[in-house]
C-alpha cells in the first residue's frame, strides 16, 4: 500500500514536532527509504528534532519565489515533470526524506503556482509508503492545504481544558471536509498525560475520538531541551512505546 498520509496538528507547544519526529523515526526504521517527512510549520523545527541538517533555502516557498515572475525558470520547468521539480528540494535523512514548506506566502497572488506545487506534492507522496506532516499550530494546517487528501489527522492536545477545546474544534472542522480537503479520519492525541489527571472524565466531555495517549516523559523532555536527536531515545521510553502503539492503531498491518 503506497501513499498514506498522516498529519499532526494542534495548539502551539502541545508536542506536534516531538510526536511527528518519533513517528518518522520509527517508520523510517521499519520502512527505510519509504517515508516522507513534511515540515509544514514555518518555524521549521522538524530538522532540529530529527537531528538533520537542512539547507534553509531548500524549501517549497523558496522554490515558489524562484518560479514567480521568472519566465526562464518556468520554461525550464516545462520540460520537467512537477514531481521531479519538487524532488530537487527534498532533503535526505536517515531512512526518510524531508520536505520543508518554508515560510507562508508573501503578499501577492501565486494561485497558479500554488496549485502546481500542490499537485506536485500530491504526486510526490505517492512515491512513498507513508508521509508524516508536522503542521502549524491550529487549523492553519488545514487552511494552508499542504495536502488535499489526508488519511489521518492527529490533533494533539495537552490535558488543559483550553487545549482540548481547540483540538475539538480542529477535529470538527477537519471532519466537515470543507476547504476542498478530504480527511478520512481525525482524532485527538492526548499528550503529556499524568497519572493524576482525571482522564476519562475529560475525554467523555470532549466528544471526539481519541486515537491515543502519550504520557509525560522526563527522558524525552531532557533530550529535547538539550537538543539531542530524538531518534537516539531508548526504545523503552514511555513516549516511544506510546507512539508505537498509536502507529499500530492507525496503520494496522500496513
Ligand atoms: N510526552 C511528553 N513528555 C514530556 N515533554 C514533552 C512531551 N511532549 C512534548 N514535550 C515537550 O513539550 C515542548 C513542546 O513540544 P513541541 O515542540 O513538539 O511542540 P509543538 O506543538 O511542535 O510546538 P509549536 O507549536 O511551537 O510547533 C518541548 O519542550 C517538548 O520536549
Ligand atoms: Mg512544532
Amino acid at each position: 500500500m503506497k501513499g498514506r498520509t498522516i498529519a499532526v496538528t494542534g495548539k502551539g507547544g502541545t508536542g506536534k514536532s516531538v510526536i511527528a519526529s518519533l513517528m518518522i523515526t520509527q517508520l523510517a526504521k521499519k520502512y527505510p527509504g519509504e517515508i516522507l517527512a513534511i515540515d509544514a510549520d514555518s518555524a521549521m523545527s522538524l530538522p532540529y528534532t530529527l537531528g538533520i541538517k537542512a539547507e534553509p533555502e531548500k524549501t517549497i516557498t523558496a522554490m515558489r519565489r524562484s518560479i514567480v515572475g521568472r519566465d526562464d525558470v518556468k520554461k525550464k520547468m516545462n520540460n520537467k515533470p512537477m514531481r521531479e521539480v519538487i524532488r530537487d528540494v527534498v532533503h535526505k535523512g536517515d531512512g526518510y526524506d524531508l520536505l520543508l514548506m518554508g515560510r507562508p506566502e508573501e503578499p501577492g497572488c501565486y494561485c497558479a503556482v500554488n496549485d502546481l506545487l500542490r499537485h506536485g506534492m500530491g504526486m510526490l507522496v505517492e512515491d512513498y509508503r507513508i508521509s508524516v506532516v508536522d503542521g502549524e499550530a491550529g487549523p492553519e494546517q488545514i487552511n494552508r492545504r499542504v495536502l488535499k487528501d489526508l488519511d489521518t489527522l492527529l490533533v494533539v492536545s495537552d490535558m488543559s481544558a483550553r487545549s482540548l477545546e481547540t483540538a475539538r474544534g480542529i477535529v470538527e472542522i477537519a471532519l466537515a471536509n470543507e476547504n476542498g480537503i478530504s480527511v478520512r479520519r481525525a482524532g485527538l492525541i492526548l499528550n503529556r498525560v499524568r497519572d493524576d489527571a482525571p482522564l476519562q472524565d475529560l475525554v467523555d466531555r470532549v466528544g471526539v475520538p481519541v486515537l491515543g495517549t502519550i504520557p509525560e516523559d522526563a527522558v524525552l523532555n531532557k533530550y529535547d531541551r538539550e537538543g539531542m536527536p530524538l531518534r537516539e531515545l531508548p526504545g523503552d521510553c514511555p513516549a516511544v512505546l506510546a507512539v508505537q502503539k498509536i502507529l499500530d492503531g492507525i496503520l494496522g498491518n500496513a
